[in-house]
């Protein structure tokens, strides 16, 4: 039986220059990647809040300073390491994670797949 191909959902380099991307997956799922300090998150576009998506503006998913995930709609701070919301109306909660992994070729893809 032959490996299942990669699902690629976007480039390491895109990420770079942006800092983060706002996804729609194949499987229907809404996703946002990071990258603060060199380190790629991904999670679904949810705010545990509300269940709202996080961004105002495409793309937008930090706060200014480049450290945090924020919601647009209540200011909700999470950290992109985890997605633990560590100031907002929904403190303590997370961020739903997705598993991405980053290939030789700089190509991120789902990770396990
Ligand atoms: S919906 Fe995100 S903080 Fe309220």
């Amino acid at each position: 039986m032959s490996p299942v191909p990669a699902t690629i959902i976007a480039r390491r380099a895109q990420l770079d220059a942006t800092s983060a991307l706002g996804l729609h997956l194949p499987d229907g799922r809404d996703v946002l990647l990071v990258t603060v300090h060199g380190k790629i998150s991904a999670f679904v576009n949810r705010c545990p809040h509300q269940g709202v998506a996080l961004q105002a503006e495409p793309n937008v998913f930090l706060e200014a300073g480049g450290e945090l995930i924020q919601c647009a709609m209540h200011g909700a701070l999470f950290l992109p390491d985890t997605g633990e919301c560590v100031f907002g109306p929904c403190q303590g909660r997370h961020l739903e994670p997705v598993a991405v992994s980053v290939d030789a070729e700089g190509n991120i893809q789902l990770a396990g797949e």
